[in-house]
C-alpha cells in the first residue's frame, strides 16, 4: 500500500531532486531547445511545495489534481501543460483515495501518461518524455502481472524509464522546439524524458525509504 503521506513525501522529494537537477536539465535543453527545462520544472515544483500544506490532509486524488493545476498555472511552454495534465489526470483517476494498492499505482501513472498523450500527441520515437514513460508503464504492468511486489515492480519500471531516456539520444526530435533542429537534434538526450525518469526514480526512492 502507498499512503497519502508517501505521495506528499514524493512530491516534496521531487521538488528537491528537480532543484538539484536544475542546471543539468537546463543544460540538456540548451543543446536542443531554449535552455529553460530545469528552470521551468524547478519553478513549478517550488509552487507545488507552497501549495501542498493546504491540501496534504485531503485525499490523494485532490493532492495530485492540485499539483497539476499549480503546474499549469505556474509553468509556461510545453512542459507546464504536459506535466500539469499528467497530475490532473492521475488525480482524477484516484478521486477520494487515501491509499493506493498496486493497481491504483499503475492507474495513477497510466492515466497521467494518457493525459500527456492527449495533450502533446507524442508517438514513440518522437524524442519526448513519452519515450521514457511508455517503456516504464509496460515494465510496471509486466512486473505486476508477474506477481512482483510494489518496490520490485517499480525498480523494473525505473530501469525501463532510464533505458527509454537514454534511447532518446540517437533519435531525431519530431515534437516541440527540438524538432526545428531536424537532424541536429540527434545525439542529445531529451530533457523531458530525463525529468520523467527522475520523477519515477524519486517515487521509487520515496517508497523504499519507508
Ligand atoms: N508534443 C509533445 N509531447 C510530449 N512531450 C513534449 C512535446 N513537446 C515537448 N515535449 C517535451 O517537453 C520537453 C521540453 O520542455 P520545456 O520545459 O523545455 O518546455 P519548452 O521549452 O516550451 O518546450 P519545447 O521547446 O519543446 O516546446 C521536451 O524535452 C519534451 O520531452
Ligand atoms: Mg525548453
Amino acid at each position: 500500500m502507498v499512503t497519502r503521506d508517501q505521495i506528499v513525501q514524493w512530491l516534496n522529494n521531487l521538488a528537491e531532486v528537480l532543484a538539484e537537477n536544475k542546471e543539468y536539465l537546463t543544460d540538456l535543453d540548451s543543446a536542443i531547445g531554449d535552455a529553460d527545462h530545469g528552470i521551468n520544472m524547478n519553478r513549478g515544483f517550488k509552487k507545488v511545495i507552497e501549495k501542498l500544506p493546504s491540501v496534504a490532509d485531503t485525499d490523494i486524488g485532490n493532492i495530485l489534481k492540485t499539483t497539476g493545476m499549480t503546474l499549469i498555472s505556474s509553468v509556461g511552454g510545453a512542459s507546464g501543460p504536459l506535466y500539469g495534465t499528467f497530475f490532473m489526470r492521475s488525480g482524477m483517476a484516484l478521486q477520494a483515495k487515501q491509499e493506493l494498492d498496486d493497481g491504483d499505482l499503475y492507474q495513477m501513472l497510466e492515466s497521467g501518461v494518457e493525459g500527456i498523450v492527449q495533450r502533446g500527441r507524442p508517438v514513440l520515437g518522437d524524442k519526448t518524455m513519452f519515450d521514457a514513460w511508455s517503456p516504464a508503464l509496460e515494465a510496471l504492468k509486466a512486473a505486476t502481472a508477474n506477481g512482483d511486489n510494489t518496490i520490485t515492480a517499480l525498480e523494473k519500471s525505473v530501469m525501463a524509464a532510464e533505458q527509454g531516456m537514454k534511447d532518446t539520444i540517437p533519435m531525431q526530435a519530431r515534437k516541440g522546439r527540438a524538432s526545428y533542429l531536424g537532424e541536429r537534434s540527434i545525439g542529445h538526450q531529451d530533457p523531458g524524458a530525463t525529468s520523467s525518469y527522475l520523477m519515477l526514480k524519486t517515487l521509487l526512492e520515496t517508497l523504499q525509504a519507508e
